[in-house]
């Protein structure tokens, strides 16, 4: 079965075994196909078509992504930008949230073309806050908060989404501004 709450981090990598419990499937995104995990593409259909209505398009930019997929990741972000970027940035490989198939990067189209640098989509607050506000709604949470570097290890990445399928926790992450360590954290100790 899958455990869709499960935490993957820098401290936690992915089980040898997360990827038995998963059924991967193809979701056309913005200039390739990706795969992400059966219920999370039907979760990210269903965001999509939420967000159109409200007039916001998004496309998927990443989804599931072996060990040896991040190695490449990794090298080519050392290349580009540097190492110290890089760990900011990219999870070492086995310690990717994209490695459980059940996280995805999402880019939005504005003024008819599609955000896809980093840098760029910093720039899109207003977008991304109502992204952000339907998350919950779908099951999913927005991964690596603004403000919690400290706690995720990563600097705030407005387009990595995570699918929990459960969206009273969701909800819960959300309204409580939290992230997964953190509720993990509080179920743990109760
Ligand atoms: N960008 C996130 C941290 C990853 O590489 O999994
Ligand atoms: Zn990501």
């Amino acid at each position: 079965m899958t455990d869709y709450l499960t935490l993957v981090n820098q401290r936690h990598p992915i089980s040898p075994s997360f990827r038995d419990t998963i059924e991967l499937v193809e979701v056309a995104g913005v200039d390739s196909v990706y795969r992400v995990e059966k219920k999370t593409a039907e979760a990210f259909y269903a965001l999509k078509k939420g967000l159109q209505e409200k007039g916001v398009i998004i496309g998927a930019d990443s989804g599931y992504r072996s060990v040896r997929h991040q190695e490449k990741l990794m090298a080519d972000f050392i290349a580009a930008y540097g190492e110290e970027y890089a760990l900011k940035t990219v999870a070492k490989p086995g310690t990717s949230e994209h490695h459980t198939g059940l996280a995805m990067d999402i880019i939005p189209m504005v003024d008819g073309a599609w955000v896809n640098e980093n840098d760029d989509l910093l720039k899109q607050p207003e977008v991304f806050r109502i992204i952000h506000e339907a998350l919950p709604d779908y099951g999913f949470i927005l991964r690596y908060p603004k403000g919690k570097e400290a706690v995720t290890g990563y600097s705030y990445e407005p387009w990595h989404i995570r699918y929990i399928d459960d969206i009273a926790i969701a909800k819960e992450i959300f309204r409580r501004g939290i992230t997964l360590e953190e509720y993990l954290e509080r179920t743990q100790s109760d």
